[in-house]
């Protein structure tokens, strides 16, 4: 089945009560991993590629050939959307020519009103060419040159403000965190997600920092609106943990094991295992 956007398999979510994951790609392993286990499991699923992984991955046209490659090839049926993911003005337009499915505008850095402007205007082209959409209200957290951010809400009214202008989906900061969690890590604020959802309505709210939230958050999370959730520092911890095993137990000197098809295959069978986890933990298995 060719790329779809990301309205229809977010409505049924938020309306059904579990949530997608987005799962970041980096390389054409992990890429065919997550298409594989998302078949597999018959869910629904969303590849995010970030500005700076659509760059190492020779660019967004790169991306998309790829993936409507495999499409095609590995014979997927569910339904996959392929969504950039933390774009700016000038990366959401480049994705929108490359062939992306979906983007995601993240104007959280910017004043309100020019936040607005922006997504307004990014609203009107995605409606056009039948793209969704998502915005972002309020900055998630995460390491930056080692200084570790908290994870700042976002304010209620502006996230109604900006769901209003009809958008698809909305990422909304309620202390959560890119990449892995400190120690002093308060958790998820849930008054702030009940009140975001009390004003967005149907709104599907999308949960940044997947990455070792405990599962009793997530679950609680999806019963106040979250229907997407993004995962990426997980599979990239569990590829690397498996590739270093890999390598430690000496497996790349016996016979061919040099052989990249060989010497990725642990990481890429470890991806497999922490989408297939994800996935059931979201509880989007059989909703494709
Ligand atoms: P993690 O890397 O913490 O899983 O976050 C992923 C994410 O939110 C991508 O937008």
């Amino acid at each position: 089945m060719p790329l779809v956007n990301a309205k229809e398999m977010l409505t049924k979510a938020k309306a059904g009560h579990y949530a997608v994951g987005q799962f970041n790609i980096n390389n054409l392993e992990w890429t065919k991993s997550i298409l594989l286990t998302a078949q597999e499991l018959n869910s629904p699923v969303i590849l995010g590629v970030s500005e700076g992984a659509g760059k190492y991955m020779c660019g967004y046209k790169t991306v998309v050939g790829m993936v409507n490659g495999m499409l095609e090839e590995l014979n997927i049926t569910v339904p996959v959307a392929l969504h950039l993911d933390h774009g700016s003005y000038e990366g959401a337009k480049k994705c929108i020519e490359a062939g992306f499915s979906s983007i995601m505008f993240d104007g959280s850095h910017y004043p309100i009103e020019e936040n607005i402007e922006k997504t307004k205007e990014l609203v009107a082209t995605c409606n056009k060419l039948g793209l969704s959409l998502e915005a972002e209200v309020g900055a998630i957290g995460g390491e930056e040159d080692g200084v570790i951010g908290m994870g700042e809400c976002a304010d209620p009214k502006e996230c109604k403000m900006v769901a209003d202008l009809g958008v698809t989906m909305l990422a909304a900061g309620i202390g959560n965190i890119h990449g892995k969690y400190p120690a002093n890590w308060k958790g998820l604020s849930f008054e702030t997600l009940d009140a975001i959802q009390q004003l967005t309505g149907e709104m599907p709210l999308v949960l940044h920092g997947g990455t070792g939230i405990p599962a009793d958050m997530i679950k609680k999370a999806i019963s106040l609106g979250v229907s997407k959730i993004n995962v990426n520092t997980e599979c990239q911890l569990a590829f690397a943990a498996a590739t270093r095993k890999y390598i430690e137990e000496g497996k790349d000197l016996e016979g061919k094991g040099f052989d990249p098809r060989k010497l990725l295959a642990p990481g890429a069978e470890a991806i497999k295992a922490t989408v297939k986890e994800k996935m059931e933990l979201f509880g989007s298995v059989n909703k494709a």
